[in-house]
C-alpha cells in the first residue's frame, strides 16, 4: 500500500497548489442540523422510521442482523416486491402523474404515466413468465435508454428475478463475460440505439456474445432503430409482440427483504469485473430516502433529470428506483448531449421546464469547454438544485455549475457514493449543510464514514487518508456474486478487527478532512481508474493489451485529464518482430476499444524496449503514473535497471504529442 500512500500524497499536493475559492461557501443556509442528531441518537430507530417509505407486506422482525457481519441483513424477516413502492402504490391517486418523459435522440417523445408503465411492467412480467423466467432467475439487460429499459427492470423485479444490466457501450465480451458470470437465462436487448446520430448494433453484438454464453435460452429484442436483425427461431423474440400478447395485470412475487434485486458488475483490482449485490428492503429504503433528503423532492411537481446511463449504478439508483418509489416525473433521454448541436442539455432543461438536474462532472467541464453561449440560448430558470457524481469535481467547474448553468440561485450537491454502496454516503442537505465548492461535504444521517491511515486510526484535519465507512448501511452491498472471499478480502480485511467485533468497509478511495469535518475526495487509491466518471481497471485493459499478438508486456496507468477527470495511458513492449509506430498505436487503442468497450481506449500508447520492474520483477506503476503525470521522479533505487526509465521519459514525451 506504499504505492497508494504515494497517490495520496500526490493528489495532496495538487490541492494544495489549486486551493478552492475561498469563503464563496456563505450561500448555502445553515440549519439546525436535527436530522444528523435524530440518527446519531438511535441509528436502527432512524433506519427503522426511513423504511416506512415503502410498502411492506410484513414488517420486519430486526432491523439490522449484523450476527454475520460482514454480511448484513437489513428489515430481516420483512416481506415486500419493490414494485409495489415503485408502481402499484401511486396507481389509486396518481395513474395519471407522469412517471417519465422519454425523448429519442433524434427527437421521438413519449410520455409514460405511473400507470401505463404499470400495465407494461405487468404485460413484460407476464410474458417473461410464460418463458420460464422464476423468481430467483436472472435476467440479463443490454439496451439502449429507452423506456423499455427501466420497465424490464421492474418486470424482473415483479417477478423476484434479479436483473443483471449491462451497460449498452460494452464490447461483446464484456457482455459475454457477464452474462455468463450472472448464468442469466434471458437477455432482453434493442436491435440498435442512437447516439450521436449513429445507429450501436446492440443485437448485433449481444449475438456475437450468445454464442460464448450459453445459459441464455431466451432473447428479447426490443424495435428501437428498425434496422434488419436476425433473429433465430425459438431463441429470439420481439418484445412488443410479446407483451402485447399478455394482460396489463399480474400480482408481485412476495419476496424477503433480503431476496436479490440486482447483480451489478464493476470493476476492481483485477481483470475479473465484480457482480455487486444489492437486496430488495435496505436498498430501496436507502436510494428512497437519499433521494429524498438531497434532491429536496418532496414536492411533487418538481422535474427531475438524472443523466446517467441505467447501465451505471447513478442510473439504477436514481434514475429508476429512488424516483419512482417518490413518486417523482423524470425526464429520460436516449443519446448524446452534443445531438443535433451542443445545446441539446439546455434545450432539454429548458422545455421540460427541469427542477433539478444530476450529471457528472465530466459532462459539466465538456458544456463548460463548448461555451456559455449554448446555454445563453436557452430560459434556465426552471432549475432549483444541481447534482454532482462519479468523479472529484473541481472547484472551477462547480462555480460554473452554480454560476452560470444555476444563476447563483440553486444550491450544487456534491454527492459521494460507489456501485457497492447502492445510494450517496457523503453529500450535503440543501437547506441544511453549508457548502464548499470541491467538498462531497459530510456523511448523509445515519452514516459512519472517516479517513484513516494505514493501521485504520483517524488522521489529523488536513491530512491525507483512506477513506472508510465504519457501521453498516441498509444500501450497502451485500456482497460480490459468488465470491465471499473476495467480498471480504476487497473490502473488509483492510480496516476490520474482526476479534474485536469492529467491521470497516474500505472504498478504495483517498480522501482528507478539513477543520470543519469536510471530506474532500482525492480518487482512487487502488489499480482503478476513473475515466469522465466511468471505473475502468488496469488490468483489465492490460489484460486486453497483451491479448493483442504484437503485445509483449503492457502497464497502465490514469493520468489527470482536465476534461475527463483522469486519460489512460498504456506503456507497451513488443514482440521483437513487430514495428512500433502510429498505425499500430490506433491498432492497439482500437483493439482495447473491441475487447472492452470505448470507454477504455488508451488515450495515449507509449511504446518502451523495457517496462520499470522492481528486482523481483513487479511492474513499478507508480513510476509510470509519475511519469505519465510528469511529476518529478522519486526514489529510483528499487528498480532492476534504472536505464529504462530516461527512454520511457522521453518517448513519454512524444507520444503524448503525437497521440494526446
Ligand atoms: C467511484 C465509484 C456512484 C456514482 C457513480 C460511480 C468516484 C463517485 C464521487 C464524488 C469524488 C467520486 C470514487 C468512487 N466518485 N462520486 N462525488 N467525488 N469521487 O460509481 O462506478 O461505482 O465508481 O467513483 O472514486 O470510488 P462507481
Amino acid at each position: 500500500m506504499s504505492d497508494a500512500r504515494q497517490t495520496i500524497e500526490a493528489l495532496l499536493d495538487e490541492q494544495r497548489r489549486f486551493p478552492p475559492p475561498d469563503g464563496l461557501n456563505r450561500r448555502a443556509v445553515v440549519g439546525s442540523g436535527d436530522v444528523y442528531r435524530e440518527a446519531r441518537a438511535d441509528v436502527l430507530a432512524w433506519w427503522a422510521k426511513q423504511a416506512e417509505r415503502l410498502v411492506w407486506r410484513r414488517r420486519w422482525d430486526e432491523v439490522l442482523d449484523w450476527s454475520r457481519a460482514p454480511f448484513a441483513r437489513w428489515f430481516a424477516g420483512g416481506r415486500l416486491n419493490v414494485t409495489e413502492s415503485c408502481l402499484d402504490r401511486h396507481l389509486p391517486e396518481h395513474a395519471d402523474r407522469v412517471a417519465y418523459y422519454w425523448e429519442g435522440e433524434p427527437g421521438d417523445r413519449k410520455i409514460i404515466t405511473y400507470g401505463s408503465l404499470h400495465a407494461e411492467v405487468c404485460r413484460l412480467a407476464n410474458a417473461l413468465a410464460a418463458l420460464g423466467v422464476q423468481k430467483g432467475d436472472r435476467v440479463a439487460l443490454y439496451m439502449g435508454m429507452v423506456p423499455e429499459l427501466p420497465a424490464t427492470m421492474l418486470a424482473c423485479a415483479r417477478l423476484g428475478a434479479p436483473h443483471v444490466v449491462v451497460f449498452g457501450g460494452f464490447s461483446a465480451e464484456a457482455l459475454a463475460d457477464r452474462i455468463a458470470d450472472a448464468g442469466a437465462k434471458v437477455l432482453v436487448t434493442c436491435d440498435g440505439a442512437w447516439r450521436a446520430g449513429q445507429v450501436v448494433p446492440l443485437k448485433a453484438t449481444a449475438d456475437e456474445a450468445l454464442s460464448r454464453a450459453p445459459s441464455v435460452r431466451h432473447v428479447l429484442v426490443v424495435r428501437r432503430t428498425g434496422g434488419d436483425v436476425p433473429m433465430l427461431p425459438g431463441r429470439d423474440h420481439y418484445y412488443d409482440e410479446l407483451v402485447s400478447a399478455h394482460p396489463p395485470w399480474r400480482p408481485a412475487t412476495e419476496c424477503d427483504a433480503e431476496d436479490v434485486l440486482f447483480i451489478l458488475h464493476t470493476s476492481g483490482t483485477t481483470a475479473k469485473p465484480k457482480g455487486i449485490v444489492h437486496t430488495c428492503g435496505g436498498y430501496l429504503t436507502y436510494v428512497t430516502t437519499t433521494h429524498s433528503m438531497v434532491f429536496d423532492v418532496h414536492e411533487k411537481d418538481d422535474i427531475y433529470w438524472c443523466t446517467a446511463d441505467i447501465g451505471w449504478i447513478t442510473g439504477h439508483s436514481y434514475a429508476v428506483y429512488a424516483p419512482l418509489a417518490n413518486g417523482t416525473t423524470s425526464v429520460l433521454y436516449e443519446g448524446a448531449p452534443s445531438h443535433p448541436d451542443k445545446d441539446r442539455v439546455w434545450d432539454t432543461v429548458e422545455r421540460y421546464g427541469i427542477t433539478t438536474m444530476y450529471t457528472a462532472p465530466s459532462e459539466i467541464r465538456t458544456c463548460m469547454k463548448w461555451g456559455d453561449s449554448y446555454l445563453a440560448r436557452h430560459d434556465l430558470s426552471s432549475l432549483r438544485l444541481l447534482g454532482t457524481v462519479g468523479e472529484p469535481i473541481n472547484p472551477e467547474a462547480w462555480m460554473w455549475y452554480r454560476d452560470i448553468v444555476g444563476s447563483g440561485r440553486c444550491p450544487v450537491v456534491d454527492t459521494w457514493w460507489q456501485t457497492e454502496t447502492g445510494g450517496l454516503v457523503i453529500a450535503p442537505l440543501p437547506g441544511v449543510t453549508t457548502t464548499k465548492p470541491g467538498s462531497a461535504t459530510l456523511p448523509l444521517p445515519g452514516v459512519a464514514a472517516d479517513v484513516v491511515d494505514g493501521q485504520g486510526r483517524s488522521v489529523a484535519p488536513g491530512e491525507g487518508g483512506y477513506l472508510v465507512i465504519t457501521e453498516p448501511w441498509p444500501g450497502m452491498l451485500r456482497g460480490i456474486d459468488g465470491d465471499e472471499e473476495r467480498f471480504f478480502e476487497t473490502y473488509w480485511r483492510r480496516f476490520s478487527r474482526p476479534e474485536e467485533g469492529r467491521w470497516v468497509f474500505f472504498s478504495g478511495d483517498g480522501a482528507k478532512r478539513d477543520s470543519d469535518g469536510y471530506f474532500w475526495l482525492l480518487g482512487r487509491v487502488d489499480d482503478v481508474m476513473c475515466v469522465s466518471g466511468h471505473r475502468i481497471s488496469t488490468l483489465e485493459v492490460e489484460s486486453a493489451l497483451v491479448d493483442h499478438p504484437a503485445v509483449a508486456e503492457a502497464a497502465v496507468v490514469g493520468r489527470s485529464d482536465p476534461e475527463t477527470g483522469q486519460a489512460i495511458t498504456a506503456f507497451v513492449t513488443l514482440r521483437s518482430v513487430v514495428e512500433a509506430d502510429d498505425d499500430l498505436a490506433e491498432e492497439l487503442r482500437a483493439h482495447v476499444s473491441r475487447k472492452i468497450g470505448a470507454i477504455a481506449r488508451p488515450s495515449s500508447v507509449v511504446f518502451a524496449d523495457e517496462l520499470p520492474k522492481t528486482r523481483s520483477g513487479e511492474i513499478m506503476r507508480r513510476l509510470l503514473r509519475d511519469i505519465s503525470e510528469r511529476r518529478e521522479l522519486g526514489d529510483l533505487t528499487t528498480l532492476a535497471d534504472a536505464g529504462v526509465v530516461q527512454d520511457i521519459v522521453e518517448r513519454a514525451k512524444a507520444g503524448r504529442a503525437a497521440t494526446g
